[in-house]
């Protein structure tokens, strides 16, 4: 890869870092200490952080600018809550070092072309960059500030693609398409290109025929379960969805609001109508799952998520290979007032799956999982601290995730009970099966090992966690 290349995404990486923080005050950047978010302050240190001990560190063998940069910054070192104690540097000292940090990268880079081993690093810096900066924008509403700034920022939903128009029936936007099953390759394929561990490699599923939502749920297709008090029926609710929305005393998805007219929505900073049409967000799996219980359909495996979004010649996105464009996804923080749901059809999947790409991270049923041949990247606590358990694998990015970012086999998950994450969902007809319900996908003999050896670099660092998930990335 070139440098100029490097340099390009890495600048822009920092330019929206700094971006979706310049406009809050000093009052503002001092949050609230709450598990699902962070320090702003912490953050931003964080990822320059990450950048300097990867690729001055690790790549070059410097040392750091700080000599305190690990006590302050190692998310894998550093329990959570301990975060807002720390003797943190100032906003200035902060944006110095995140600056200094930069320039140096920079400045190493070699002339002409990177070579593959020193790209891998400087492309997984801008990645864990762009998802802070998903973390930061989600956090923003999470505290009810204004809508981060970006080419289309709207205020109070006026902006056109906050539609309004009428509720319907669950799952009657766009209909289902059929998908014809058969051996499928789930996960990324060797070549050139960033992935992450956690996707390698393709391997063979048998997936059956099935139907899946050309759409995802809309607010307005929610909302009629909401309507028919679906949040106080237990038989709409596994077990753990019920004790959560117990203990949540949920009644409706977060940031609906409704004195004696119709739902409402705070967004960000702002209080605006419902947008009816559009794919819901800021759900967590608990719902999607009782939603679905509801009105008589289930989610989709991981599995059959990949397939329709990527027929079986493996597409890179549902449309092709040519990178996301404004009329095929919502992506890149472009409006935070994102499309109808039966917008943007020039993104259509090979079987007519509509945004399965951008606008919002699509639950699946599937616990996030290795594939089989797992073999763990330098990057030890990406992946595999949370593998099983709580996590539930997401697909498909939001209006948020950077288009450089994202393809049809990128993994995101969550533990099921985060709804401040950009998470909405998609549907299957039918109640699901026990299987399906834990989205299994391994149905065909696994290979024996990777087909190709994982990143460069080898496993050379602490296994501690990283928290992830609004606790960092
Ligand atoms: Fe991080």
């Amino acid at each position: 890869m070139r440098s100029a290349e490097l340099v390009s995404m890495l600048t822009d990486s920092r330019r929206r870092t700094l971006e979706l923080q310049a406009d809050l005050t000093d009052e503002q950047m001092r949050v609230p200490l709450v598990s699902i978010i962070n320090p702003f302050i912490w953050e931003m240190g964080h990822v320059a952080w990450f950048q300097e001990r990867w690729t001055l560190r690790h790549l070059r063998g410097l040392d750091s600018i700080r000599p305190d940069a690990d006590a302050l910054w190692d998310s894998a070192a550093i329990p959570h809550d301990t975060r807002w104690d720390l003797p943190l540097p100032s906003r200035a000292e902060t944006l110095q070092y995140m600056q200094g940090v930069l320039d140096r990268v920079l400045e190493h880079l070699p002339q002409g072309e990177a070579p593959e081993q020193e790209a891998y690093f400087h492309w997984l810096v801008a990645m864990h960059e762009d998802m802070h900066d998903e973390a930061f924008t989600y956090t923003r509403q999470t505290l009810g500030y204004a809508a981060p700034p970006g080419p289309g920022r709207p205020v109070g939903g006026a902006d056109e693609g906050v539609r309004r128009g009428p509720g319907g029936p669950p799952h009657e936007a766009l209909g289902d398409v059929e998908v014809p099953g058969g051996e499928y390759l789930l996960g990324a394929c060797p070549g050139p290109g960033f992935v992450f561990d956690n996707e390698k490699w393709a391997h063979p599923v048998k997936v059956e025929p099935f139907r899946i939502a050309r759409t995802p749920v809309t607010y307005g297709q929610f909302a009629a379960f909401v309507d028919e008090g679906g949040y106080g029926r237990q038989e709409f609710w596994s077990d753990a969805g019920w004790s959560w929305r117990e203990r949540e005393r949920a009644g409706h998805p977060v940031y609906w609001l409704r004195d004696s007219g119709p739902w409402q929505l705070r967004h960000f900073d702002q209080v605006v109508p419902l947008p009816l049409e559009v794919a819901i967000l800021h759900v967590n799996w608990f719902e999607a799952e009782a939603w679905c219980r509801w009105a008589g359909r289930r989610l989709p495996t991981e599995a059959e998520w990949e397939l329709a979004a990527t027929g079986l010649e493996k597409r890179r996105y549902p449309w092709g290979d040519t990178a996301p464009e404004p009329e095929q996804a919502c992506l890149d923080f472009r409006s935070t007032a994102r499309p109808a749901a039966s917008d943007l059809a020039a993104g259509d999947s090979p079987y007519g799956c509509r945004q399965m790409i951008g606008g919002v991270w699509e639950w699946t049923s599937t616990v996030f999982e290795p594939y089989p041949g797992f073999v763990i990247d330098p990057y030890k606590e990406y992946s595999q601290p949370w593998f099983g358990g709580e996590y539930r694998v997401l697909r498909g990015g939001c209006w948020a995730t950077r288009s450089r970012l994202i393809r049809s086999t990128w993994r995101n998950f969550y533990t099921r009970n985060r709804r401040d994450v950009f998470g909405g969902f998609r549907t299957c007809p039918g109640f699901a099966t026990e299987a399906q319900r834990h989205g299994e996908s391994r149905l065909a003999p696994a290979p024996q090992s990777p087909a190709r050896p994982s990143a460069p670099g080898g496993q050379h660092f602490s296994s501690k966690n990283e928290p992830k998930g609004g606790e960092g990335v």
